[in-house]
């Protein structure tokens, strides 16, 4: 069924898990991670970002993530991944997404408050959800990261009205293995002054040990996990293309990813609490 942010996240605070926020490239692993989360009984969060949006047009991703949420047995969210304009989140919220992250975070704090209430305002008019983004999370060999500030945090989720804040809290995109992990007395202190559901992009990144336990301990509600599970595919691609020189067939090719990429989606289901959960 197709699900809200805000619906699938509320449930995820109450009850101590958080919700995998997947990062899609095609059909193939959406596919995937739609079955991954109907063999653990998990909600999902199917996104579609910036990479993904430039390969395939924006208004497929929304037909495409509302056929695979409507067939499926547990809430599937469509979900917008760092939308940086209010043009980006109109053209979503007209191609079937039920939830919109807009990334105002490389902007000065009153212009990331002001694009983000605008947005927040027009997922909710048409009974949506909106995520922001305060902080900058920068991305491993690339842009650096600047902490999220507790005070403007909260002032953020008070004047935006968002239904999910991503947060910079020692999370980086696109690392290809655990890092030092977050930062637990920063998280703390935007805790203490927020009651918004936080979001942790850069997912692959944390170790899993220390998923499990801001699942279940800390109102981060959401993870994003991208690069963990591109890699899986990646393995699984280059392994069905050496397989048979012969196969040429790209639908015999790629059906033999699907069982690994649905095993490790299944783990990271798992790793935060959010199995037999639905
Ligand atoms: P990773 O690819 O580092 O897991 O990050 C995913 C993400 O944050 C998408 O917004």
């Amino acid at each position: 069924m197709i699900a809200t942010l805000a619906e699938v996240l509320g449930p995820a605070l109450r009850d101590g898990y958080a919700v995998p926020g997947l990062v899609c490239l095609g059909w193939e692993d959406a596919r995937a991670y739609v079955r991954a989360a109907e063999a653990e009984r998990a909600p999902l969060i199917l996104q579609a970002g910036p990479g993904a949006r430039a390969h395939m047009p924006v208004a497929v991703w929304g037909a495409m993530f509302r056929a695979l949420g409507e067939a499926a047995s547990v809430p599937v969210v469509a979900h917008l991944d760092h939308g940086l304009t209010v043009g980006d989140a109109r053209a979503a919220i007209a191609a079937g997404f039920t939830s919109v992250m807009i990334d105002g975070s490389a902007l000065p704090l009153e212009q990331n408050i002001h694009l983000t209430a605008e947005v927040a305002a027009l997922a909710h008019a048409a009974g949506l959800s909106c995520e922001g983004e305060l902080g900058v999370v920068g991305y491993a060999g690339g842009k650096a990261s600047t902490g999220t500030d507790p005070d403007e945090a909260a002032r953020f989720a008070r004047e935006t009205g968002v239904d999910a804040l991503a947060v910079s809290v020692g999370n980086v995109h696109l690392q290809q293995d655990a890092g030092q992990g977050l930062d637990l007395a920063l998280i703390r202190r935007i805790e203490a002054v927020t009651d918004v559901p936080l979001v942790i992009h850069g997912g692959s990144g944390v170790p899993v040990d220390q998923r499990a336990m801001l699942a279940a301990g800390s109102r981060i509600a959401k993870f994003n996990v991208g690069t963990e599970l591109r890699m899986a595919f990646g393995a699984a691609l280059r392994e069905a293309v050496a397989r048979d020189p012969a196969r040429f067939d790209r639908i015999a090719i790629l059906r033999d990813t699907e069982e690994p990429v649905t095993e490790a989606a299944r783990a990271v289901f798992r790793g935060m609490g959010a199995s037999n959960r639905v």
